[in-house]
């Protein structure tokens, strides 16, 4: 059977039914530089594998897109979880989700604890009960997906406390956060693997020069896209400097130091996040995403694509050797895009900045948490006053009624014993 067809196609070329070959090779050539595109779009796979059996992880923003995506694969491995979530352990949705996260992971180990990271305080309770546990309680991760940004054409917000949102949520939370966790990382014992994975965004390459002062600047020139992009830098910045904070930090065994920080860009991905970015909150750019999601499935990566470096950074056994500190992006060590992320005059006014910013904040909202109790307190001594005068003029008023109607009988019964 082939050696007729191929005699024929030798001797009379090819047969009707068979695409014209400059049809056929513009086609291949089409699939082919898509197919290309979407591989090299959608990035490294993790090389590294570990089983991560008991070890105990801490995470944030565990419940959407790339943060959900390692929480998985963290679990699936016997990781224990402990997701930081806004809302409160009872809430419906994350029942359902960590019900579901612990019937496919086979891992019952997955628990979440709510905190607001868009509050200290909500950070300063959650973590000091951790480090209040006596004997420290073990602790072999931290992962930090959570971030936030605000839709471009929106206004400036801040949070309750005061703090611009993005700055509070992407960089002063993870620095409260460690900030209270560092004795309970520096207390794991010599042979811990210890991991502090700090996700990224290369918009930071783009940001501008890092002047503390300005996010409390309410005048400064702000945008959404800046504001993500300076949090994210500050966050880098922060990140190299919290490892050297940990260095120097001389062990009562006098061994060095095992916690590793790690610097992670997962890549751009289709999240809620990203979408949010993208459609701009609006219902037409919602549409528009809808009916062009090819390019958004083309040009970005899966959110489970985009976890492989966060999960590398997890699991890979060489970040072990030489310093912590290391940059990973696409599964490998890769070198800063500015300078700054390693000028220790930029790293040491932040992290005294942030400091302040913290130390200000918290005591505006004890004073101010302080003063709300007593309000309530006085407004409930008034209210129970005020219930209480109630009652008793009640109570006066019903023996007036009654003293009447006594009285009324008793004139009625003189009238009818005299007649
Ligand atoms: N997606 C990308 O293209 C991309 C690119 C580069 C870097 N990254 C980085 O990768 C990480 C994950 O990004 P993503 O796109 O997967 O994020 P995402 O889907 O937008 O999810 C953000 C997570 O942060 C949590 N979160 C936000 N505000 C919070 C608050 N006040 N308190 C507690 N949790 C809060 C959210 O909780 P709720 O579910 O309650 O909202 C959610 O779990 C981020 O650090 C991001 O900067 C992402």
């Amino acid at each position: 059977m082939p050696l007729p067809f191929l005699a024929s196609l030798y001797f009379d070329g090819l047969p009707p039914w068979f695409p014209d070959p400059l049809v056929a090779l513009k086609y291949t050539t089409a699939l082919g530089s898509l197919a290309l595109t979407k591989w090299y779009t959608s990035g490294r796979p993790n090389p590294s594998e570990r089983k991560l059996h008991g070890r105990v992880v801490i995470m944030t923003g565990g419940t959407s897109g790339i943060g959900a995506k390692t929480a998985f694969q963290l679990a699936s491995r016997g990781a224990q979880l402990c997701l930081l979530t806004r809302q409160p352990p009872n809430d419906p949705f994350l029942v359902d989700y960590i019900d579901d996260l612990r019937t496919r992971t086979n891992n019952q180990m997955i628990y979440a604890e709510q905190v607001d990271l868009a509050s200290l305080h909500s950070i300063r309770q959650f973590a000091t009960k951790w480090i209040d546990n006596a004997p420290p309680r073990r602790l072999d991760m931290v992962v930090l997906c959570a971030a936030t940004l605000t839709t471009p054409g929106h206004k400036r917000s801040e949070t309750e406390e005061g703090i611009e949102t993005e700055w509070m949520v992407n960089y002063l939370a993870n620095v409260h956060l460690l900030g209270i966790l560092s004795p309970a990382i520096k207390a794991q014992p010599f042979d811990r693997d210890v991991r502090i994975i700090i996700p990224t965004c290369s918009s930071y390459i783009g940001a501008p020069k890092l002047e503390p002062g300005d996010v409390t600047d309410k005048t400064r020139f702000w945008s959404p896209k800046l504001a993500y992009a300076r949090s994210k830098l500050a966050l880098m910045v922060f990140a190299k400097t919290y490892q050297k904070h940990l260095d120097a930090y001389k062990r009562p065994d006098q061994l060095p130091m095992n916690a590793r920080v790690v610097i992670v860009d997962p890549g751009f991905a289709r999240t809620v996040g990203m979408r949010r970015w993208l459609t701009r909150g609006s219902l037409l750019g919602l549409f528009l995403y809808v009916v062009f999601y090819f390019v958004a499935w083309l040009l970005l990566k899966s959110p489970n694509m985009a976890a492989q470096s966060i999960l590398f950074a997890a699991m890979d056994g060489g970040l072990l050797r030489g310093p912590g500190g290391k940059f990973i992006k696409e599964c490998m060590e890769v070198d800063f895009a500015r300078r700054d992320i390693e000028d220790e005059e930029v790293a040491k006014k932040l992290w005294e900045e942030s400091d302040k910013l913290i130390e200000k904040t918290e005591k505006a909202s004890a004073l101010r948490r302080a003063r709300e109790k007593k309000e309530k307190e006085e407004r409930e001594k008034v209210e129970e006053i005020e219930s209480l005068v109630e009652t008793i003029k009640k109570g006066k008023a019903k023996q007036g009624e009654e003293k009447k109607k006594k009285k009324k009988k008793t004139t009625t019964t003189t009238t009818t014993t005299t007649d």
